[in-house]
């Protein structure tokens, strides 16, 4: 099985990041990092209230899934040695997204990140905020200048959604088309 990366900050939204895992543990190895601010925001804005990456697996008892902690800068994928198809990180924090933006690798989801750029590896970020600062923007721009895919996670309303998992899987179904990834999450349109 081919890896993938999938990185989970501090942003709201934590659900795309938990929709996103469940598709890609369908037909990769997945190497999912947890931010220490994830953690916090997940227990406010779902039913998973965990204190450690054990619970988390438990949650989540996928085969193919390994987790790391966000302090963990030993691990395989803080290398450009350790060869992946690319990284999402889903929902992306305005911090994370500034770190990347500077080179500022002082944690394994920036370390990863750096070396996605650096080894012209597919990098996917899913910025959330609201408004967005001059900052955030540029940052934003400098990031997509160098090929990273910025997809923020806003839905459409064409495609008529009902409930919040029709929102969810539309912009979900989005960041897998970013990285080419076959799915059927939404109804496309077909003119
Ligand atoms: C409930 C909650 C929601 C948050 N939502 C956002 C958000 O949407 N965007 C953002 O940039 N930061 C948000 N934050 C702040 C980040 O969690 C904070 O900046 C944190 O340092 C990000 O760290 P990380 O990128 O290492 O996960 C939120 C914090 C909390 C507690």
């Amino acid at each position: 099985m081919k890896k993938i990366v999938l990185a989970i900050t501090g942003a709201s939204g934590i659900i795309y990041g938990l929709k996103l895992l469940e598709n890609l543990v369908k037909s990769f190895k997945v190497d999912l990092i947890l931010s220490n601010a994830s953690l916090s925001v997940m227990k406010y804005e779902s039913d998973i209230a965990i204190s450690n990456l054990n619970e988390f697996y438990k949650k989540f008892p996928f085969n193919n899934l390994t987790l790391y902690s966000d302090n963990d800068l030993t691990a395989p994928l803080a290398s450009g040695s350790y060869i992946t198809e690319g990284m999402f990180v889903v929902p992306c924090s305005m911090k994370t997204l500034s770190a990347i933006a500077n080179g500022y690798s002082d944690n394994l989801i920036t370390r990863t990140a750096d070396v996605m750029i650096k080894e012209k590896r597919k990098l996917i970020l899913s910025p959330r905020e609201m408004p967005l600062s001059t900052i955030h923007l540029e940052n934003m721009l400098k990031l997509s200048r160098l090929g990273v895919i910025i997809a923020p996670p806003i839905p459409a309303f064409y495609n008529k959604p009902e409930r919040i998992e029709d929102i969810v899987n539309f912009v979900v179904g989005k960041l897998l088309d970013c990285m080419g990834v076959e799915n059927n999450l939404y109804m496309r349109w077909n003119g």
